[in-house]
This record gives C-alpha cells, sequence and structure tokens, in this order.
C-alpha cells in the first residue's frame, strides 16, 4: 500500500480543487450520513466549490458500520453507472471513512477516494494510514483492506458542530499516540484536553511516522493498536448492549487494563503508571464491567488481528512514549487486570 499526504486546515483547499477537476475523474460523489449531510456539507461547500456532485447518504453510527450499508453506496454508484474514474468523498467521522474507503476500493476493483474527517477521532487516527472496512456480526474490522485514500484532508473547522462527548472520544486516541511514541505528545494533550485542535497535526504525524515505517502491519505499526486488543474487545461487547460505548471511550478503557499489564509484566514504574491512569480516569467516565461479562470479552480477544497461531497478543508500554508489540495476553492475564479495574 502507498503512503498518502495530509492537507491541514486551508492548505487542502488547492489540491483538493485541482484533483476534482482533473481528468482522473469522472464524476464526484460525496458519502455522508444525516448528520454529517447537514452540519459538514455546508461547510465544505463554503470552503470550495465542488462542482457537480451527488450524494450518497448513508444511515450514522457503529451499527450500521457493515457490508448492509456497503451495499447502498454500490448501489448507488451502480444506479448512475459511475465507471473506475468515480471519485467518492468521505465527508464524515471514523465509521464514514472506514466503510466509504472500504466501499469505494471494492467497487469495480477500486475508485479514487478521498478522506475529508470531522470528527475528532477520524481526524487524528482513522482517516489516515490506509485502513479500511467494515465490521461483521459482532466483530469490529473483520472486513477490511488496506488502501490509502488520494490524500486526506484535516479541517478543523469541523470541530465546531462536534458534541463534547465526541471530542473526548478523539482525544482517547491522542493520548494513545503520545503514550506509544512521544511523551511529550501525552503531555501537550492531557493538559489541553478542552482544546485539543492545536495538537491535531501532531498526533497525525505520528501516525504517518509510524505507518510510513510498516503500512501493512507486519511489525512496527501494531504498536498503534495500544489499547485496542481489550478495548475492541469491550467495544463489541457493549455495541451488544443497550449501553454501547464510543471507540474513544472503549480504548481509554483498553488502555487503562493495557497499562496495568504494563506494569506487572514490563516493569511500567509505579509513576508512570500513576500518572497515565490518573489521566484517564480524570476525563473519562468509565463503565462498570459485571464479572458475567469477563469469559464473554476474553472470547472476543480470540478475534483480534494481532493474533498469531491462535495466541492473542496486545501492546504494552516500557515507559511513557516506548511501545513493545507481539506481547502474549492469556486469560489470566485479561481476569487479572478486570480485577485491578474493579478495584480502582
Ligand atoms: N481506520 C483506522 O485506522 C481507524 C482508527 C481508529 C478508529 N477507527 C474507526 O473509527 C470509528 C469511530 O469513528 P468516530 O468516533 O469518528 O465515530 P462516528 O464515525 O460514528 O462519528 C460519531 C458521530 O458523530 C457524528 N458527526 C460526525 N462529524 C460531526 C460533526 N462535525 N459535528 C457533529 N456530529 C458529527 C456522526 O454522524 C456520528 O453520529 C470506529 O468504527 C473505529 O473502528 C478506524
Amino acid at each position: 500500500m502507498k503512503t498518502h499526504d495530509v492537507y491541514f486546515d486551508d492548505s487542502g483547499k488547492q489540491p483538493f480543487v485541482q484533483f476534482l477537476g482533473s481528468s482522473a475523474i469522472s464524476q464526484s460523489f460525496v458519502l455522508c450520513d444525516e448528520i454529517t449531510k447537514e452540519y459538514c456539507l455546508p461547510i465544505l461547500q463554503e470552503l470550495v466549490d465542488l462542482g457537480d456532485f451527488s450524494i450518497i447518504e448513508v444511515p450514522k453510527g457503529e451499527s450500521n458500520k457493515t457490508i448492509e450499508t456497503c451495499n447502498i453506496v454500490w448501489r448507488a454508484l451502480t444506479k448512475v453507472n459511475a465507471d473506475r474514474k468515480a471519485l467518492l468523498i468521505n465527508l464524515g467521522g471514523g465509521v464514514l471513512t472506514d466503510l466509504g474507503g472500504f466501499a469505494a476500493s471494492c467497487y469495480k476493483r477500486g475508485i479514487h477516494f478521498i478522506n475529508i474527517p470531522t470528527t475528532l477521532l477520524a481526524m487524528v487516527d482513522a482517516s489516515t494510514g490506509g485502513k479500511t472496512g467494515v465490521d461483521f456480526g459482532s466483530f469490529k474490522n473483520q472486513i477490511g483492506v488496506f488502501s490509502a485514500p488520494v490524500f486526506t484532508w484535516v479541517h478543523s473547522i469541523f470541530l465546531k458542530t462536534l458534541p463534547a462527548m465526541q471530542i473526548r472520544s478523539g482525544a482517547a486516541e491522542m493520548i494513545k499516540h503520545g503514550l506509544i511514541y512521544d511523551a511529550q505528545h501525552f503531555e501537550d494533550v492531557i493538559i489541553n484536553f478542552q482544546n485539543p485542535a492545536p495538537f491535531i497535526s501532531d498526533s497525525v504525524a505520528i501516525k504517518q511516522a509510524v505507518v510510513t515505517k510498516d503500512p501493512t502491519e507486519k511489525g512496527l505499526r501494531k504498536i498503534l493498536n495500544f489499547g485496542h486488543t481489550l478495548g475492541h474487545a469491550i467495544e463489541s461487547f457493549f455495541l451488544n448492549t443497550s449501553t454501547p460505548l464510543l471507540h474513544g471511550e472503549a480504548i481509554a478503557l483498553g488502555m487503562i487494563l493495557e497499562t496495568y499489564l504494563s506494569h506487572k509484566h514490563l516493569n511500567l514504574s509505579n509513576k508512570d503508571l500513576s500518572k497515565i491512569l490518573e489521566s484517564i480516569q480524570r476525563f473519562y467516565s468509565l463503565p462498570k464491567i459485571e464479572p458475567s461479562a469477563y469469559q464473554n470479552i476474553i472470547d472476543l480477544t480470540k478475534q483480534d488481528k494481532k493474533n498469531e497461531h491462535g495466541s492473542v497478543r496486545y501492546v504494552g508500554l516500557k515507559s511513557l512514549g516506548k511501545a513493545v508489540y507481539d506481547l502474549p495476553l492469556h486469560s489470566e492475564d485479561i481476569l487479572d487486570a478486570f480485577a485491578f479495574y474493579q478495584s480502582l
């Protein structure tokens, strides 16, 4: 997979307009959900002239990150005879950029797509790096491909309408970037938690630095999954309840558990342990997990994409800013981490 450019704020206008008007493009489609159609499309139209385009609207939210929603996209493209030079502009959060990237990559074996993320989480994480896909049954991102957008255009103007809980959710991935790669970024994010926008480009730079070294996750890129082995399993578990978690909330919880395991197995210092736990607990009110859910969550980790030869793996921290990948995660460790979490 090739790596791709990311433009920030108004620096994206010119490349966007230029690509839209180029001979590489026959027709443009803006993919949005009901929210981004109402709030974000008018902003995008104020930023640039989109020329002739069609809207493809899909239902919002993680529960619609499915192959059935891809069918809506593929039907809409097929209905108007969209050809291989069609362009899909994914205007939305991580659900939409993941799903739109996947739908574009499969339609006629691949058409161009551009990501314009409109949530903090999609800006700092989901819209870059080329992972696309959908959930399958209870399993997160089970079906997907590595496929890069033409480029990603991150404009913080879209954050104006984003609810505070979604800002908190996105900030979890920024915290993760700091914890695995750059202690200063971690400090910046927690000190400026109420206004993370000035640190978006730093967060993206960390992700890009890791992805450039290992685009298809053979090794180093796995560190971006810190908090995700348990976080994804917990997110999947709660997806099937009446109180689903936001992605970032699940990852915040996963980071607590995997930080504890780092302390236990990698000698992460008491000082770092306390600092990380205190920061995450200050910003996130995390759910209680009933012991009756533990086995279910353990079973869900067995589908994690980092697993090899049946062994579940996680990412740990040696210290603030230094991560280690491919650590074995045994069921007893998960139970121990949950016991620790209950004691907090
Ligand atoms: N591909 C990757 O590398 C990667 C990385 C991290 C997360 N993800 C994925 O990202 C998804 C989560 O993304 P998310 O947190 O953005 O959730 P989301 O896409 O569901 O967006 C959250 C909600 O915010 C609304 N919204 C979007 N922009 C808005 C705006 N500007 N103003 C008001 N409302 C707005 C959306 O309509 C939606 O209802 C998960 O599926 C996760 O697996 C992917």
